[in-house]
């Protein structure tokens, strides 16, 4: 187990103290990363004391440390998992040869670009979340938003680390770059298109950790595969925590969920408006919120055939998520039957992995689906949840711009432009979310949308001040 240098301005378990050079990189880099959080984090809390876990180590067991930090005070540092000994390449054309220590010459520039396109998204998160703080439905939930927040910003450093360290002049002006785009900004955008999308109201929040914190997993699992042995260690520390993103997401909508079907039963009534009128979110209210995310997190595994994705595979920069469950790694005898718009065909497997990928990931986000029609069903409630086909609202791929509805089914598009309304959030559903949206700060108290949890944090009693405002 490598362990962590906390004397270090950075702290980081790749010995940063034996690379003068890169030090010093790492270090003028540090203050703008202050400053950008400063300026595009959380920043009108700063002054408050938040209960955070940091990372302390890369062992799995007992990684973090949980104590009462201010949000600037983060100790946001350089960690890689463990190395596996004489690890060897798990996929594609040079399966089984070692894994590369240093960016072989030809796949220098497609390793970089996915090592921004991962990085990107880490700060435009943190730029999407910063005003959510002033509506937080309880200190728990603040909480775990800034818990949120201060890891993005790791998954930065994450990456910057590996721009300054293998790729010289290029990645620390990449690593600038990644500071200087702005979620939504018109003249410099975050490179993906979910990453642009505001998230004004906590029940996006808790669709975006679901869904596109989700995707992020899938990234990583597929980065963690990587012949590129730094990238692949990186990622696989960002997974643990990743894991607590995705909890936010899904125990957020189980809560609503519990809290609308504890309206409904006070009013004896599943009337919409009736829900609405109680201070509650009604089912197909949530439904288009799950639609509208779900939607936009699954164009984000790109095109359903893609030589690029097939490159990447087949040269070992990326392989699928969990390689090791499949028993094929080489993949150039294999098809796979996609349907698109022109109809159905065999496509090598190669080219259709991210497709493959996207399945995967669906299958993952059943598992909260199921949770919450479980609750629906035990309240004795007809309504459904459920996931919006990948036909759906697709801007990326061969069903881009298709007017199909969430169930997959083409339409005319007239009429798929006027029904839009009833399957994402309307104006006025937005409206009516936000009019929900009441900054809750008392401990222990959650406001009237949202049911509490199961528990607190870190075996900490729910009632605790998880987030001292000063
Ligand atoms: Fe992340
Ligand atoms: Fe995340």
């Amino acid at each position: 187990m490598s362990a962590i240098d906390y004397a270090e301005k950075i702290p980081n378990n790749v010995n940063l103290v034996g690379d003068r050079t890169l030090q010093r990189a790492l270090e003028r880099w540090q203050p703008q990363f202050l400053q950008w959080w400063h300026e595009m984090g959380p920043n009108d809390f700063e002054g408050a004391n938040v209960y955070l876990r940091t990372a302390v180590s890369v062992d799995a067991q007992g990684w973090a440390h949980y104590g009462a930090i201010r949000m600037p005070d983060y100790r946001w540092g350089i960690f890689l998992a463990d190395p596996v000994a004489e690890r060897k390449i798990g996929f594609g054309d040079a399966m089984g040869q070692p894994a590369w220590q240093q960016v072989p010459g030809e796949y220098r520039s497609t390793l970089r670009r996915l090592i921004v396109t991962q990085g990107d998204t880490e700060p435009a998160s943190v730029e999407q979340q910063r005003l959510l703080g002033h509506t937080c439905p309880s200190l728990y939930d603040l909480r775990n938003l800034f818990q949120i927040n201060v890891e993005e910003g790791r998954h930065l450093w994450a990456m910057v680390y590996l721009l300054h360290a293998y790729f010289g002049r290029d990645g620390r002006e990449e690593a600038e770059e990644l500071l200087a785009r702005h979620s939504g900004d018109a003249d410099k955008p975050r490179i993906l298109t979910t990453f642009n999308e505001p998230i004004s109201d906590w029940l996006s929040l808790y669709c975006f950790t679901y869904f596109t914190d989700r995707d992020g997993k899938y990234q990583l699992k597929s980065l963690a595969e990587s012949a590129f042995d730094p990238l692949s260690r990186t990622c696989r520390f960002m997974l643990t925590e990743e894991a607590h993103h995705m909890f936010v997401g899904e125990t957020g909508i189980s809560r609503v969920v519990k809290r609308t079907l504890e309206v409904m039963k006070e009013l004896g009534s599943d009337d919409p408006d009736r829900v609405r009128a109680a201070g509650a979110v009604d089912l197909p209210l949530l439904q288009k919120y799950l639609n509208f995310w779900c939607s936009s997190s699954l164009d984000l595994f790109g095109s359903e055939i893609s030589s690029n994705s097939a490159a990447n595979f087949a040269s070992g920069l990326k392989g699928r998520p969990d390689e090791g469950q499949y028993e094929d790694h080489v993949l150039r005898e294999q098809t796979l039957n996609l349907v698109t718009p022109q109809g159905a065909s065999d496509v090598p497997m190669l080219n259709a992995l991210n497709e493959v990928m996207r399945e995967s990931y669906l299958k993952d986000c059943e598992i909260g689906l199921k949770r919450w029609n479980r609750m629906i069903e035990r309240a004795a409630r007809d309504f459904r949840l459920s996931l919006p086909s990948s036909r759906f609202r697709r801007s990326i791929g061969a069903w881009a711009g298709q007017p199909a509805d969430p169930q997959g089914n083409l339409m005319q598009r007239e009429l798929y432009e006027t029904s839009l309304a009833d399957w994402i959030p309307s104006e006025a559903d937005k409206a009516f979310v936000h009019s929900l949206m009441q900054k809750v700060i008392e401990p222990g108290r959650m406001a009237g949308w949202i049911a509490p949890p199961e528990r607190g944090i870190n075996n900490l009693p729910l009632e605790y001040e998880y987030v001292k405002l000063h």
